[in-house]
């Protein structure tokens, strides 16, 4: 939680900024950059582990992220799936470790996790969204059930159907990226939707998507009124975002580099066997999001670019966040 803010332009006291989960790039290292640059969130969500019933959902990347946590903030262990039992055995499994409870994913747009049913798919099959979350609700302790989802498989007008079933599972925290499934990643959010989910919700809702500048937060605010904002991509492009919206001073060029460099850093040490063109494509997991603080030229470098010096060569075109 965020203590009072020093400036008009921060958040209210006692507000959650909470990192998004991204499979891949919300990773360990990332972990330690943001440690590394004092720039860390309230609380984490990791990037998902799959549960079905014949996988065991101890998935190494988002495993670390909870055992090797080097932040000191807390952690929600994700799972997505579509099978109960199986969603409880590997909720009771990740109980085990130092965790601040389970967040159900109801979003993930991705095919393969869709054609088995889990993430986004859920939104679409309301009486197994039921079942599964009256039984997370059940099994988990108070405060330890989560759900983060989107508001609607095709459209919006979906949205008050899923919000019931899922109210009706009194989750402990609601967190809503503000597009449908058909929308990806693109497209204006839509927050009336997570208006709603604010209004009729007797637990804290947390706002996601596109919340990349304190102007799009303290619209946020002003709109949705949410309990807690949750940062992904914009996260990634400008982690210093965290400070601004706790009343900070925006990132100097120097920042950004010192971030970069931070990265490229961390990334090198967390590799599991080591070439320099593998480091350079770990590199780019992050760098995809960033790209638009480079010129053309350097963009288009990064982009092929094998070679960890050389990488550190072009960050030096790096310009601050817009
Ligand atoms: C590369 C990538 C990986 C993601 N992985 C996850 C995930 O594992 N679990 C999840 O709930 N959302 C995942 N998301 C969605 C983000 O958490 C977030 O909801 C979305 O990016 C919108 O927020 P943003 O505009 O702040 O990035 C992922 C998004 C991206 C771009």
């Amino acid at each position: 939680m965020n203590e009072q803010p020093d400036n008009s332009s921060a958040l209210p006291s006692r507000f959650v900024l909470a990192a998004a989960p991204m499979q891949d790039v919300t990773d360990l290292a990332f972990m330690h950059v943001l440690a590394r640059i004092h720039c860390l969130p309230d609380v984490w969500v990791t990037p998902y582990f799959r549960s079905t019933r014949t996988t065991c959902a101890m998935a190494e990347q988002p495993l670390r992220c909870i055992v090797e946590n080097p932040t000191g903030r807390p952690v929600w262990a994700q799972l997505a799936g579509s099978s109960t039992s199986s969603l409880l055995r590997d909720a009771e499994a990740l109980l085990r470790l130092p965790i601040v409870g389970i967040n159900l994913n109801v979003g993930c747009p991705s095919p393969l996790v869709n054609r088995h049913g889990a993430g986004a798919a859920l939104l679409r099959n309301l009486p197994l969204l039921r079942e599964i979350s009256q039984a997370l609700r059940a099994h988990l302790s108070p405060g330890m059930w989560s759900v983060k989802c989107r508001i609607g498989w095709e459209c919006a007008d979906e949205f008050p159907r899923v919000l019931d079933v899922l109210c009706d599972s009194n989750p402990d925290i609601l967190i809503v990226h503000a597009r449908t499934r058909k929308q990806l990643y693109a497209g204006e959010p839509c927050y009336a939707a997570v208006r709603l989910a604010v209004q009729r919700a007797s637990c804290p809702v947390w706002v996601n998507g596109d919340i990349h500048s304190v102007e799009r937060a303290l619209g946020c605010l002003r709109t949705v009124r949410p309990a807690g904002l949750m940062v992904g991509r914009g996260l990634v492009r400008n982690p210093y975002l965290l400070r601004q919206l706790r009343g900070g001073a925006a990132p100097t060029l120097k920042e950004m580099q010192l971030y970069y460099m931070t990265l490229l850093e961390e990334t090198g040490c967390f590799l599991q066997r080591y070439s320099p063109a593998g480091h350079c494509n770990r590199m780019k997991k992050y760098l995809a999001f960033c790209y638009a603080d480079f010129p053309e030229r350097a963009e288009y470098e990064l982009r092929r670019c094998s070679n960890p010096s050389e990488m550190a060569r072009l960050f030096r075109f790096a310009r601050t966040p817009a």
